[in-house]
């Protein structure tokens, strides 16, 4: 059984998505912790609802990159799973867990990198977008891609509406890529 730590700053669902999977039995892995910046984030209050550690950071304090880093190691993760975590992660984060940090994005990488890839694919006019999957390194979203899920980008198109097409194609792609990863 794997375990996994989620790094989240928001509402959550795509930690959510992977966790319904884990209660369903069809990924070999544990969530032992969630952990965010904002001691508001539905992310927390998902997982306290389950049983999960949830755990605030509070990233205004200098000490915050050293206490993410000796705090995710406490739990001795196999993975850490990025799930609308809003900060970078910083390169002492990303050597001390080389390989094990994934992350979702949503938009087709190498394109629309960064904040609002969403916004950023209607504004540039792209046909097809989606979200990719991808391990996290020093860079900005340029880690390998590990999967990633294609979604038409429709005539009438709103950030909204296409930023919730997107997010179901999340909600799928994210527990498949970490079944494997659990599986390996
Ligand atoms: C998703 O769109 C994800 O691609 C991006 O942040 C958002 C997080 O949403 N990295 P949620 O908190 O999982 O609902």
């Amino acid at each position: 059984m794997k375990r996994l730590v989620v790094l989240a700053s928001g509402r959550g669902s795509n930690f959510k998505a992977i966790l319904d999977e884990i209660l369903a039995g069809n990924i070999n892995g544990e969530i032992v912790a969630v952990i965010s910046d904002h001691h508001d984030a539905k992310a927390l209050e998902i997982a306290r609802d389950n049983g999960i550690e949830a755990v605030f950071g509070n990233a205004a304090s200098k000490e915050y990159n050293d206490w993410l880093i000796g705090t995710v190691k406490t739990y001795e993760p196999d993975y850490i799973i990025l799930a609308g975590y809003m900060r970078i992660v910083p390169p002492a984060f990303v050597s001390a867990f080389e390989g094990k940090i994934i992350n979702i994005h949503p938009a087709l990488l190498p394109s629309f990198k960064g904040l609002h890839g969403q916004r950023q694919a209607l504004e540039y006019g792209v046909k097809i977008t989606g979200c990719t999957v991808h391990y996290v390194d020093e860079g900005m979203d340029t880690g390998k891609i590990i999967a990633q899920r294609a979604v038409e980008v429709k005539e009438g198109d709103t950030e909204e509406t296409l930023s919730a097409r997107i997010l179901e194609q999340e909600h799928k792609v994210y527990p498949a890529v970490v079944k494997a990863l659990c599986e390996a």
